[in-house]
Parts: structure tokens; sequence; C-alpha cells
């Protein structure tokens, strides 16, 4: 099988070509490259995989990108509220008009994986979020995103994954990450201000969002049509709890502050047991992802181009 795989050089995408590559899937990337291709040259040499230059937002780019694709892993966005509000048009154009433009030249027949967000939630009435909660997204990302969902839901036969927020080391790193920000600020400054401390995250190590693609992939009569929840019941944690966790590794000076807002108002536990009913586990704790990133951190610079903000 042929996966055509949008945003392929990004964080999760470069560590989900890989994976692909290993798991005998043929892979072909369409990307423009904001962050640069680096993430992306150890495969040129593997004939299975191949590189398109270009922007979801042209339709002939697309339509050329989809020849001989099998399904599509459609990643391509302008991700993060800090990015999305940097570029109110790009982020708008991009993860709406882009994905429609996606949707209308892959039509039905091919499986259309979507990495969606738990963003889409935003503030929440109850506690607990299923599959079946009302979605009331508040920044630009999350509704760029949530319109973006139900626009490939409607349209194509996919399958979309509302992600828990991403943690861990990939070829590019994402420093606006909770988990990644945090761990890389108490290494650099040796202190940490953090706002709405007791307010409950959800979080997946990059290595798992990518196993959950390869196993809708490999699931793929069951999955599709369907909206599934990404992530793990045994890693709901307070930012509180984080950066306890992150205080076993590292020594800093932590303070709760007064001030300061999430966008998304993203104060939620967050149900799995629709994907747990089919079998995917996720299989990386906070507590490894901690370790990981202070151990890459402490010698690798990370320093722009590679943040989003
Ligand atoms: N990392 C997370 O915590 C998380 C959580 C939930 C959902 N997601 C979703 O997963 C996807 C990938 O996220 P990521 O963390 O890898 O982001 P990223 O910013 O690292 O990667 C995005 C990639 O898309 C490419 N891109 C942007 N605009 C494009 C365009 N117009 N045409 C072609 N390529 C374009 C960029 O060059 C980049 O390589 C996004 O759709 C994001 O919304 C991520």
């Amino acid at each position: 099988m042929k996966i055509l795989v949008t945003g392929g050089a990004g964080y999760i995408g470069s560590s989900l070509v890989p994976m692909l590559l290993e798991n005998k899937y043929k892979v072909r990337v369409l990307d423009c490259l904001l962050y640069g291709g680096a993430t992306l040259l150890p495969h040129f040499r593997n004939p299975d995989f191949d590189f398109v230059r270009g922007d979801i937002r042209s339709l002939e780019t697309v339509r050329k990108a989809l020849e001989g694709c099998d399904a599509v892993i459609h990643l391509a966005a302008i991700v993060g509220f800090p990015a999305c509000r940097k570029n109110p048009d790009l982020a708008q154009t991009v993860n709406f008009d882009g994905t429609k433009v996606i949707a209308d030249a892959v039509g039905r027949g091919r499986h259309v994986l979507f990495g969606s967000t738990g963003s889409n939630y935003g503030a929440l009435e109850q506690d607990v979020c299923t599959e079946e909660t009302p979605l009331n997204p508040l920044s630009l990302y999350g509704k760029t995103k949530t319109a973006a969902e139900e626009y490939l839901m409607g349209n194509c036969d996919a399958t979309a994954f509302r992600f828990a927020t991403a943690f861990g080391v990939s070829p590019r790193i994402r420093l606006d990450l909770l988990i990644n920000e945090f761990v890389y600020t108490a290494l650099k400054m040796r202190y940490l201000v953090v706002y709405e401390s007791h307010f409950m995250r959800t979080f997946i190590h990059v290595q798992d969002m990518c196993r959950a693609f390869l196993f809708a992939l490999q699931n793929d009569s069951k999955m599709r049509g369907q909206v599934y929840n990404v992530g793990a019941e045994t890693m709901n944690f307070s930012k509180a709890q984080v950066c306890e966790m992150i205080r076993k590794k590292v020594d800093y000076y932590l303070h709760y502050a007064e001030v300061g807002e999430d966008a998304d108002k993203r104060n939620y536990v967050v149900s799995y047991k629709k994907l747990d009913g089919l079998g995917y586990r996720t299989t990386v704790t906070v507590e490894e992802g901690i370790e990981e990133l202070v151990r890459a951190l402490q010698v690798v610079d990370v320093s722009n181009p590679y943040t989003n903000t």
C-alpha cells in the first residue's frame, strides 16, 4: 500500500514516516517545508519513499500527489493556538481550505486518516469528554481543526483522531507542547512559571500517535467513518502533577501564577474507552517521556527554527 502523508516533515510526520516504511508501506510526503526538510533526509535512499514539495491548498498539487496512493494521512496544518494567532489568515486557509482541497480531491473510496485534536472540545460543561461530547472550540486553532474534521467526516471515508497533547522527542522537536516546553524551560532557565496549575490535561507520546495511525491502517474496515479520542486514561494529569514529575529529574524553581490562561480553556479528563475497545494501547508514559526529553534537550540545540512560535 502507498500512503500519502501531508505534513510529513513535521513533528508527528517525521516520526510516522520511518514507522510506516519499517512496516513495509510505501510513503509519499507532501509538505511545503515550513520548518525545513532535514527531518526526512534519512529516507531519500529508500525506493519506497518519495517526496513532493508543495502546498495542500493547491488542487493541482494535491491531485498529482494523490496519484498511485491508496490512503492519506492528513497532518499538514498550522498547529497550536499561538502559531494560529500569529498568522490567522494562513491558519484559516491551510487548516480549513487546505483540508477541503484534500477532501474534494480524494472523494470517497480511499481511507483518509486525520490528525484532529482535543482542542476541538474547548470549554466544557462536563468533567469527562467522550467522542459524543459537543464541540465548543474557542481558539482559532480549535475552530479551524473542528471545521476541517467536520468537512472530512462528511465528505470522505475518513477516520479522525482527536489526539491528546503530544510530548516527546521526534526528528522535528516542538517546544510549544506543554510537557516539552516545561522540561525545556526547567532545564534552560532553572525556573518555571505555571498558570492554571490545577487544570487537567491529557497526554500522548509522539510514537504512540504514530502507532495509532498504523493501527487504523490495519483496522481500516472497523474504523472508517468514526472519530476517536486517542490517548490513555492513565495519562490525564494536572499541570501541577506534570511539574512535580519533572522535579524528580530536574532541579528548578517552580512558581504557580495567578495570571495567564489557555486559549481553548482545556481543563478536561478525556475518556479513551472507544479506541481501547478495539485493542489500541499507548506504550510510553509521561515519566518516560520526561526522562527522554531531559536526556535529549541537555545536549541538542533545538532553538529556532524548530519551534512553531
Ligand atoms: N502535536 C500535537 O500535540 C497534536 C495534537 C493533536 C493534533 N495534532 C495535529 O497533527 C498534525 C501534525 O502536527 P505536528 O505536531 O506534526 O505539527 P508540525 O507543525 O510539526 O507539522 C506540520 C507540517 O505541516 C506542513 N505544512 C503546513 N502548512 C502546509 C501547507 N499549506 N502545505 C503543505 N504542508 C504544510 C509544515 O511544513 C509541517 O511540516 C496537525 O494537523 C495537528 O493539528 C497535533
